[in-house]
Formats: C-alpha cells, structure tokens, sequence
C-alpha cells in the first residue's frame, strides 16, 4: 500500500471521515447517482435535442447515445464537435443556418439511424467522422466549399444518397446492393463517380457534375428512372431493366453502349449528345414509352436497336439522319416525327416502307431538307397517342439552377488533399487538386 504514503495528510483524514459516516455516505451516492441517471435519461433521450450554441453541445457532452434528433440551427460558430462521448444518434442530424460553421467533427460517431441532412452551410469546407459505420439517408445539398470529408470506417445501411452542389471532387463506393435514390448533380469539381450499386429503385440522377466527370456504374442491373446528363464517360455495362425511364442528355462521350438492356418501361430519350456517334442497345426489343433521339449532332444512322419491336407511345426523331433501320420493329403505338437535316434521307421512301402499317398514333410526318410529308397511318386508333403523347420525364430539365460556384480560388485554396468518405458498401473519396 505505498501508494497510501503518497496521500496528503488532508486526503487520509477525510477519508477516515468518511468511513465514520460510511452509512450516509453509501446513501448519499447512491440517490445520487440515481439523480445522475434520470437526469442523464432527461437530457440524452428528447425528441429533438436542438443545440445553437457549444454551450448547448456542452450540455450534451456525456451522452453516449442522444436518443432522438440532432437539430443544430442558428448556430454562429465555425465549428461544431461533437463529444468524443457521442457515439450513436438514433434519429437524424440536421444542420441548418449556420452561415459560419467550416468544420463538423464527430470524433467517435459510429451512427446515425436516419439522415444526415446538411443544406446550405456556405463556409462547410470540412466534415470528420472517421468512425462512422452507419447512417441510413444522406441528404447532402448546397455546401459549395465542400471538399474534405473524412470517414474511415465501412458505412452500412445507406439507403439513400443525395449529394448536391458541393465541391467533392470524387465519388465512389463498393457492394452497395440496394439504393433507393442516388442523385449526385452540381457538384462541379466531381470527377469520378464509382458504386457497386445493382439496383436503384426511385431515382438515379446524375448530372451537371465535372465536365470530364466518368462515371462507373458497372454492377448496375436494375434502374426506375435513370437520367445521365454531362457525363464524359458512362459504364452501364450489367444494366438489364429500365422500369421507367432512360434518358442520356447532354453528354460529352463519344460511346454509349449497354449491352445487356433488354426492356425500358418509359421513354428512351438520347438528345443534345454533340458528339456522340457509337450507340449500341443490342438487346433492346421494347420500349414501353417513347423514343426520342434528337439532335446528337454526330449521330446519322438509326440502326443502333437491332431488336426493338414494340415503341408503346411515339418516336422522334430529329438529327443530321441519313438512314433509319429498325428491322425488327413492330409497333409503334404513338405518332412517328422524323427531321432529318439531310436530304441524303429519303422522306417519300420511308413513309411508303412497312412504317404506314406498324405505326398506329395515325401520323406520320417526316421532314427533310426538301420538305415535309405528313401522312397518316391507317392505324386501328386504338393508342390514339400523337408526338405530344411521349412523356419526357423531364430529360429536357436543364441543370437545377443556383449552382454558381466555380470557386477555383477554393479549389486552389485546398491543393493535393485526398481524402476518402467511405460509405459501407459506399465511399466517396475526395481528391483536391
Ligand atoms: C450528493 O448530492 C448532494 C446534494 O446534491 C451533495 O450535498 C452530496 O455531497 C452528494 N454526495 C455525494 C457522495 O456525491
Ligand atoms: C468500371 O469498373 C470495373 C470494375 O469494377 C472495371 O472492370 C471497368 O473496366 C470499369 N469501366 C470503365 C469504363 O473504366
Ligand atoms: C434541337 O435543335 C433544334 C434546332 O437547333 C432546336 O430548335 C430544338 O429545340 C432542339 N431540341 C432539343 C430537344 O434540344
Ligand atoms: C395498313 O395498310 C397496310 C397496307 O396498306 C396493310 O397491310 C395493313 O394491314 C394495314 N394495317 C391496319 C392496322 O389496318
Ligand atoms: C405537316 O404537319 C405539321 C404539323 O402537324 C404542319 O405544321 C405542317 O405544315 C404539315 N406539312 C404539310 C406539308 O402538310
Ligand atoms: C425521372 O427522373 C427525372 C430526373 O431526376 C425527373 O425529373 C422525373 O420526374 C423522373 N420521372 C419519374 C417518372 O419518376
């Protein structure tokens, strides 16, 4: 016991004293720590814990767990840290209006059971939580200095991830079976977006990213609704189904190439790819809504659906088109509008082809640059659909508007920093550059 030699003589007299009163002091300790525990339930287990100040994280810090939300609002600070006692939140962490906040740090965060929702922080450049495992939506938007981002552990349990007008500049992730939203758009720095995804079952959206953005989606069997706008480069290599709609708008790449898909339930639109010109959908033979492919400057020939045999609304068609062959094709339920720039296309011949009788929607207009024929079909009518009858699905939508950063400052700012969000079956690495 030398260590009881070590005691300051005021330290072993009190100690005697309170073996005297052992009996009271037993009692006191534990009413007390009963107070402490009730008081610990009271302030760690709330609906919404909403915190504006660190004093109000302060208040939190012993907290393991915060049962409930995290709403952190109104706050005037530039940085928010969590408590290294933190290690679960059960509901959501929101953070709004905090014009000032630069870093987020969650030191022993390992999860988050809903979102984690962050929207229009203007200063956020930094978020840290190298332990999280698990969070289930991230709703990401408008964070236009974004660009660090630091998790390090596998994350489970995604859901959902949405991440909009920051300036992460790579995204990518691993044996994510099963999104219901992936939307990654405006963020103008994102070069590489990678996932592991095979089905995404709401919304598949990307665009209006980096102009060189390449985006690998290579597992990728299964999409509702998928919309590729402003990409340089696209692997769609396993996708199979399109329950909804497809649309390519406005890309930059010269190849688009899904060779296993074989049914689209909307519409498939092509349109505004300037350079594209090798189109390959080998084993497509229905499209459930309309075709549309316009204006892909590069594109003459309509000959890239070699098995497509049922459109089920209208076909569009307008471009510097010198041939169409849709050997296979059946049936169109809707109208057919074709504009050829050309007079290489030869508008008589084709209204006089087998067109007249697969097309039901009752017109059939073709135009080139010698003029335009209408005809009509001689169609049962029972599809009485017309041009204005193809759903687009919004894939003429330009890129949501409001992203105006292009803050090369910023990005100068933060040079050769890599950093990696690692999301379970998902992370998103962040290189500046
Ligand atoms: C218990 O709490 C009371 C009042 O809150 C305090 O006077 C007392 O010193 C505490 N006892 C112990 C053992 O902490
Ligand atoms: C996409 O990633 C896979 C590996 O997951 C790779 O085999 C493939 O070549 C990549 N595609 C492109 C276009 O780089
Ligand atoms: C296609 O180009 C024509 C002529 O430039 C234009 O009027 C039309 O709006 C364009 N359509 C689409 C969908 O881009
Ligand atoms: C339309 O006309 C063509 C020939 O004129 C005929 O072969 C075809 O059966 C007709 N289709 C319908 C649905 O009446
Ligand atoms: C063909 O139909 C379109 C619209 O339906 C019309 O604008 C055009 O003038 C017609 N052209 C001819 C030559 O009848
Ligand atoms: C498909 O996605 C696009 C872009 O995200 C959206 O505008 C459109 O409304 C969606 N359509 C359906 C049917 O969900």
């Amino acid at each position: 016991m030398k260590i009881g030699f070590l005691l300051p003589i005021a330290t072993c007299l009190s100690l005697a004293n309170a073996t005297a009163t052992s009996n009271t002091f037993l009692l006191q300790a534990i009413s007390n720590t009963t107070n402490t525990i009730s008081s610990y339930e009271d302030k760690c287990y709330r609906e919404t814990h909403t915190i504006s100040n660190s004093n109000d994280l302060k208040y939190l810090e012993d907290c393991q767990t915060l049962k409930g939300d995290v709403l952190i609002s109104n706050f005037k600070e530039p940085i928010i840290q969590l408590s290294s006692n933190l290690q679960e939140i059960s509901g959501s962490l929101t953070i709004r209006n905090a014009p000032h906040l630069v870093r987020l740090e969650g030191p022993k965060l390992t999860s988050i059971g809903e979102t984690f929702s962050i929207r229009e922080l203007t200063s956020l450049a930094l978020i840290s939580f190298p332990e999280l495992k698990s969070v289930k939506v991230l709703d990401w938007k408008v964070l236009p200095i974004l660009s660090t981002v630091h998790f390090n552990s596998e994350i489970k349990d995604v859901e959902s991830i949405t991440v909009t007008d920051t300036s992460l500049t790579a995204f990518s992730g691993f044996m994510t079976n099963n999104l219901h939203t992936l939307d990654l758009n405006n963020n103008r720095f994102l070069e590489s977006i990678t996932s592991n995804v095979e089905r995404v079952t709401e919304k598949l959206h990307i665009a209006a990213n980096a102009e060189n953005v390449h985006v690998n989606l290579s597992h990728l069997k299964f999409a509702k609704n998928l919309t590729i706008q402003e990409t340089s480069n696209i692997d769609l290599s396993s996708l199979e189904n399109v329950e909804n709609s497809a649309s390519f708008i406005n890309n930059y790449f010269k190849q688009l190439k899904i060779p296993k898909l074989k049914a689209i339930g909307g519409t498939l639109s092509i349109s505004r790819n300037q350079v594209l010109n090798q189109v390959e959908f080998p084993m497509t033979d229905e499209i459930g809504g309309g075709l549309v492919v316009v204006n892909n400057t590069a594109i003459e020939k309509i000959n890239f659906l070699p098995k497509l045999s049922i459109i089920g609304e209208a076909m569009e068609i307008v471009g510097n088109i010198k041939d169409i062959q849709l050997k296979q094709l059946k049936l169109v339920k809707g109208s057919a509008k074709i504009t050829a720039f050309s007079s290489i296309f030869d508008c008589t011949k084709w209204t006089k082809s087998e067109v007249g009788s697969i097309i039901r929607g009752g017109k059939i207009e073709c135009t080139n640059a010698k003029g335009t024929i209408n005809t009509s079909s001689n169609g049962t009518g029972d599809d009485n659909r017309n041009m204005d009858g193809i759903n687009h699905d919004g894939a003429f939508a330009e890129p949501a508007p409001g992203f105006k950063y292009r803050s090369e400052a910023v990005k100068k700012a933060i040079s050769f920093v890599l950093l990696s969000i690692a999301l379970s079956s998902y992370y998103l690495v962040l290189k500046l550059n």
